[in-house]
């Protein structure tokens, strides 16, 4: 496995890799990152990972500086996962002179995690097309865990002509029903707790949904129900959403994504569940 710091090398190493798997991360990796390698694993010829806590995507009142940094434990993780190529690079390679050119997907990064994070995925869009045109994937692996994201980054492709398949991977999660995040680890022992309300929210929902109830309103609050009885959460948003153009459904149909985001104590946390396309919920 190579590891790899500067953008043209890495560029070249990929350019040497005609059918290759791109798993974009900010690293701390856990099983859910581990997911997504093992499913390019299975299908490409060859894994890139790269590992990079991109600074345009935070605002300045957020966790830039003390989201978990693991470079040693990643590097170790990935090696005995059999993932051909690394790229860490600094932030500087990456915005070489502060840099000037950007990525706004419009509409849909002010929606959800965009309203309540100004700029966030500019920052996002901005970070994987940079990523993208350095490795010319074949295909690229995301989690559904990040909905939102996969629906910006989906119509980025879309729009761009990008010739890379967007493979996205279900939500791992902890024994307790908590979805796997790299941010967990900033959680104290209480609020660790706490953010077990997110999937409880959203599992109450899902048993309203299979009883047959299609009010969003109705199964909104529900979810919103188990934050509120949370002293340990505030709420930033529970919303019903069309899984492509994230915008409010007043009914639950096939492709409705059930989003949800509340922070424990400083540590903001997301979570969702979706209907499939045959109506099924899927958490
Ligand atoms: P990060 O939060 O490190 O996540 C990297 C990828 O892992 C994302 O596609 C995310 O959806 C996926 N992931 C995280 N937790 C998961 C879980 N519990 N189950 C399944 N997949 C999970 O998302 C980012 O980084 C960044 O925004 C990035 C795309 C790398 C751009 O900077």
């Amino acid at each position: 496995m190579k590891i790899i710091q500067d953008p043209l090398e890495f560029q070249a190493a990929c350019a040497a890799s005609p059918e290759l798997g791109l798993v974009p991360t900010m690293g701390a990796l856990h099983a859910g990152h581990m997911a997504l390698v093992a499913a390019s694993r299975q299908r490409d010829a060859a894994t890139a990972v790269s590992i990079f806590v991109n600074p345009t995507q935070f605002g300045p009142q957020e966790d830039f500086a003390r989201y978990p940094r693991t470079l040693e434990k990643d590097s170790a993780l990935l090696r005995e996962a059999g993932v051909d190529l690394v790229f860490a690079p600094p932030a500087a390679a990456m915005y070489p002179d502060g840099a000037a050119a950007f990525v706004t997907v419009e509409g849909l990064s002010d929606r959800l995690c965009g309203a309540s994070r100004p700029g966030h995925f500019r920052g996002v869009a901005t970070v994987v097309l940079k990523l993208f045109e350095l490795a010319r994937p074949r295909r690229a692996y995301f989690g559904q865990k990040d909905a939102a994201q996969c629906a910006v980054l989906r119509r980025m492709v879309r729009d761009f002509f990008l010739p890379i398949e967007m493979v996205v991977c279900p939500i791992v999660r902890e024994p307790d029903g908590v979805a796997m995040s790299s941010r967990n680890l900033l959680l104290s022992p209480q609020e660790r707790q706490a953010a077990r309300a997110l999937s409880r929210g959203l599992r109450r929902l899902g048993d309203a949904y299979a009883a047959g109830e299609r009010d969003t309103a109705a199964l909104l609050a529900l979810g919103r129900a188990e934050i509120a009885a949370e002293p340990g959460l505030r709420l930033d948003y529970f919303s019903a959403v069309n899984g492509d153009s994230l915008l409010p459904l007043p009914t639950a149909l096939p492709n409705t994504l059930f989003a949800v985001a509340a922070f424990a104590g400083q540590t903001r946390l997301i979570d969702n569940a979706h209907c499939d396309s045959g109506g099924n919920f899927q958490m």
